[in-house]
């Protein structure tokens, strides 16, 4: 097996040995060729300035382009339907100006249950900026189920379906194909939050027909705190001068950029969504993780990454008389890397210990731990010290 782990530097506990990190889904770990991805764009903004934007090693007016052929292989995507650019929520509202396009009859936006604040925030807003009332117009669904009943019954009223991949609480990861397709039935236009599925599942955006995504690439994808997020459009949408955007100059065709012409000519496919010139340092740090995945590949991240979180369970499993339990999905099919466990009692005074006990993991309110061990750099060791501690820290 290909040893990833030494390719990371895993935080230090107060005694100077490695920490149990189990928090990659909430910030990935720092892979170790990061420095000299970002030293060799700090070298060229040094000895060369403003010339850099066409003079460095890597020019950075074309420099997020090295990120596309990878990021497309990550999602399952073809080339011209990926960019990095903002953060995720940004991508999301920019997304949503777009392919949120309510009209009287059609203008419910529907999202899974308990999604993370930052996307119930979204779409109230969005809703509310085209006058709806959130209460009326935001649906929350369970699942995939609840999801096609809904649509059979109101599917006329809705003009978004917005899922996540994997729900950031309990780890549930949904069916995309199936929700892209009951989606398009209805008429509906479907976009998902990648949030906790990049890096993490085996995507095929592309196949799987959706018309938007958004992603961070903090968590699985190891790109740094408030790294640079990921988009996704789908080709069908490449050549739509007709949909509404929000522009800005980076998303002008490259070629007649730099003329500052007034009139907005959108680069072919999802770089015409682009608004400012990128950060090229933070792209330099994804860049780093991206040749890591790419060089591991999704299927051999999946395949490792089923094997260890199956691990997890099982050995969870032996200590079930501590009165915990598992909330994620035990379909391996239906999860990503993330286990949650409902705690009994305050989790924060579990998590407490567990973090005086080296293990870095989080909680979420009311009782839920989470812990995901990232099949690039966790080992059976690791979940076994993990087991370990937890037991006590239940005791
Ligand atoms: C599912 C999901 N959506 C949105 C966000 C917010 O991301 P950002 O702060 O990068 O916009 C997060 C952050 O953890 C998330 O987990």
């Amino acid at each position: 097996m290909p040893d990833y782990r030494d390719r990371f530097h895993i935080p230090r506990a107060a005694d100077g040995g490695e920490c149990v990190y189990l928090c990659t889904q909430s910030l990935g770990l720092q892979p170790k060729s990061v420095r000299a991805y970002i030293e060799q764009e700090l070298k060229d903004w040094e000895l060369l300035g403003v010339e850099g934007h066409f003079r460095a090693r890597h020019p950075w007016v074309e420099y997020n382009k090295l990120l596309t052929e990878q990021t497309a292989r990550l999602v399952g995507a073809q080339p011209v339907e990926v960019v990095a650019m903002n953060t995720l929520t940004v991508n999301l509202h920019l997304m949503m100006v777009s392919f949120y396009r309510p009209t009287a009859r059609r203008h419910r936006i529907v999202i899974e249950e308990h999604a993370f604040p930052s996307d119930q925030y979204a779409v109230q807003s969005q809703a509310r900026f085209h006058g709806y009332d959130p209460a009326e117009a935001v649906v929350e669904v369970a699942g995939e189920d609840e999801l096609e009943e809904f649509l059979d019954r109101e599917g006329e009223s809705v003009a978004l379906v917005l899922m996540g991949g994997v729900n950031y609480s309990s780890g549930r990861a949904f069916d995309m194909a199936r929700v892209t397709q009951m989606g398009h039935a209805h008429g509906c236009v479907v976009g998902f939050d990648l949030a906790h599925a990049a890096g993490n599942l085996v995507l095929k955006l592309h196949a799987w027909d959706a018309d938007f995504a958004v992603w961070c690439t903090y968590k699985y994808l190891n790109g740094g705190p408030g790294g640079i997020a990921g988009c996704f459009v789908h080709q069908r949408h490449a050549r739509d001068e007709g949909l509404p955007r929000f522009a800005g100059w980076w998303g002008h065709e490259l070629e007649t950029r730099f003329r500052m012409g007034p009139d907005f000519v959108p680069s072919r496919g999802a770089e015409g969504w682009q608004v400012s010139n990128p950060p090229v340092v933070a792209l330099a740090a994804l860049r780093a993780s991206m040749d890591l995945f790419d060089e591991a590949g999704m299927e051999w991240v999946r395949a490792r990454s089923l094997e260890l979180t199956g691990y997890l369970e099982s050995q969870l499993g032996r200590h079930t008389g501590c009165g915990f339990s598992i909330v994620t999905p035990r379909d391996p099919e239906r999860r990503g890397a993330q286990l949650s466990i409902r705690v009994p009692g305050p989790v924060r005074a579990v998590w407490e210990r567990l973090a005086a006990a080296s293990v870095v993991c989080d909680w979420r309110e009311p009782d839920i731990l989470r812990v995901a061990p990232a099949p690039l750099y966790n080992t059976v060791e690791d979940v076994d010290r993990f087991v370990n501690r937890f037991v006590a820290a239940l005791r």
